[in-house]
């Protein structure tokens, strides 16, 4: 059987400052959606990178006294090693100063050019270096940037424009289809601030800024930054490059996920590029808000960073990605503080799946000295929970095709709890104490065994160092995990045999 394609992409990173937490959100989304995808049987191809041109770049490369290549050579590594930290599976790291990207940039360049899409014109207006955005002074709030609110430049020289002026309807009807755009309640924001005034040419080169590709008919000229820069997603399928064979089976993508910031670039700009490309345009474009602290957009500007490591070290991976995911909804800011994270991870896994396998675990090894009767007794009490954890696989996967991920997150627990009633209910510790209930007592666990199965089954995406650790305490093995039969129920063997391992998430308190 042929597999489906699947491709995901995160924002390429400006490599100008460490990774903080907010970087980290958009990846371990999206890595948590491709090991779904994976697991659901795709062909998943999941590309992150980093946006390496630009004065921003060159500026801090200068400032540290190092080559801007020396700079981002040494940054990008850290962007990688922290993915690998996270447990982060990218299938591909496209660099923009990697040779095949700049050759798809330049041949891009080259078509729009030839396709009169791309004209020399002047620019005059304002500038934002940190933004690396174009101003016209209507645009402006105070004078200032409308987007980080600090100084602008004056910005005055020849360059080389692109008609985004034609796609005014276009990208109107294309934000108005309401399937692009996730959640398509952004369009509005778009519309009014862009659409409804008419989109006006954008300007695509730069002449004072060396760091960049040379634009290949008049070197002198540098690619804007931002055009550069989405290209990305199809440089690094070998568009127009040579150097993988991979956009026929890729292309259109499936989803790019960014934060609200770089929004309209991806909605209005990318899909204009495309679209004299006489290329598909990508399926979704999924669009979260930030992650804030004291109400402000966590960044290395705002000084208000977090460390990712540091929390890490502390709490552990997953704990910090399972906060992460479990705590933004796709529509808002998400705030950060240590306390918000602590109670998280206390309550839905230090005393949720946690305490579930630790119980259930101590349970079996103590009434039944670590395997279960092979005989067994149903009794109706166990219906709900057993219908619940059924119905489960069909909530996580509307879920991750909504790209809300906090609500497949927030199913699964709402399952641990009901298994934490149960217990209650069906009282094990009662039953233990009478002979002849043990096949009553038996199939009590096992129905705990099995909703552990598939809670953590389908957990594994979104934490994958612990999940598998749930399983060799619970006695499954990875086909006991396998997509299909995380819908089904009684895929552990009647004599399931635990094996008592760490406490998997424990308890914490602020600073320890
Ligand atoms: N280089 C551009 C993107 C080019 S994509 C063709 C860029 N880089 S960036 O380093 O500034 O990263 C932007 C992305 O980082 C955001 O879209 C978002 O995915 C993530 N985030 C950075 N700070 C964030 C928060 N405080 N909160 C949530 N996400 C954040 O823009």
């Amino acid at each position: 059987m042929t597999k489906t394609p699947f491709y995901i992409t995160t924002p390429i990173y400006y490599p100008s400052g460490n990774p903080h937490i907010g970087h980290c959100y958009t990846t371990v989304a999206c890595d948590a959606i491709a090991r779904y995808r994976r697991m659901q049987g795709y062909a998943v191809l999941f590309l992150t990178g980093t946006d390496e041109h630009g004065l921003k770049i060159e500026q801090k490369a200068r400032a540290a006294g190092m080559e801007p290549q020396t700079y981002v050579d040494g940054m990008t590594e850290r962007f990688r090693k922290l993915w690998d930290v996270l447990n982060v599976r990218y299938d591909r790291f496209v660099r923009t100063t990697d040779d095949y990207h700049i050759r798809t940039v330049q041949a891009v360049f080259q078509k729009l050019y030839e396709s009169g899409y791309i004209y020399k014109g002047q620019y005059v207006g304002k500038y934002c270096t940190p933004c690396e955005s174009f101003w016209t002074p209507k645009q402006l709030v105070g004078g200032k940037c409308p987007d980080c609110g600090r100084e602008v430049t004056n910005a005055r020289e020849e360059a080389y424009f692109f008609k985004l002026s034609t796609f005014t309807d276009t990208i109107g009807k294309l934000l108005e289809s309401g399937t692009f755009l996730q959640p398509n309640s952004r369009a509005k924001e778009l519309i009014g601030n862009f659409i409804k005034p008419g989109l006006e040419d954008v300007c695509v080169s730069r002449t004072g800024v060396a760091w960049g590709v040379p634009v290949p008919f008049e070197p002198k000229h540098t690619v804007y930054v931002w055009f550069d820069a989405l290209l990305n997603y199809i440089s690094a399928l070998g568009y127009k490059n040579g150097a993988f064979e991979d956009f026929q089976y890729f292309w259109p993508a499936d989803v790019h996920f960014v934060a609200k910031d770089i929004m309209r670039f991806h909605a209005i700009l990318w899909p204009a590029v495309l679209t004299v490309l006489e290329l598909p345009l990508p399926k979704r474009l999924a669009v979260h808000g930030w992650i804030t602290v004291g109400g402000e957009k966590m960044s290395k500007s705002s000084g208000n960073v977090i460390d990712p490591y540091v929390l890490m070290k502390r709490y552990g991976t997953d704990a910090v990605r399972y906060f992460l995911l479990r705590e933004m909804i796709l529509e808002n800011d998400s705030a950060f503080s240590e306390d918000i994270l602590l109670k998280r991870v206390n309550a839905d896994l230090a005393n949720g799946i946690g305490n579930l396998v630790a119980r259930t675990v101590a349970m079996v090894e103590k009434y039944f000295g670590g395997t279960l009767l092979a005989e067994q007794e149903a009794a109706s009490i166990d219906e709900p929970l057993i219908k619940s954890a059924l119905a489960l696989r069909d909530k996580t996967d509307a879920a991750i095709d909504a790209f809300r991920l906090n609500e497949a997150l927030a199913a699964i627990i709402e399952v641990i709890s009901l298994a934490d009633k149960y217990i209650d209910e069906t009282a094990p510790w009662s039953l233990a104490k009478d002979p002849s209930r043990r096949t009553r007592l038996a199939m009590v666990l096992y129905n705990l065994l099995e909703t552990l199965r598939i809670t953590s089954g389908l957990l594994v995406p979104f934490m994958p160092t612990m999940m598998p650790k749930v399983w060799e305490q619970i006695g499954a093995t990875e086909e006991d995990v396998v997509y299909d039969k995380l819908n089904q129920w009684g895929i552990l063997k009647s004599q399931a045999t635990v094996r008592k391992g760490e406490i998997l998430f424990p308890k914490r308190e602020v600073g320890n």
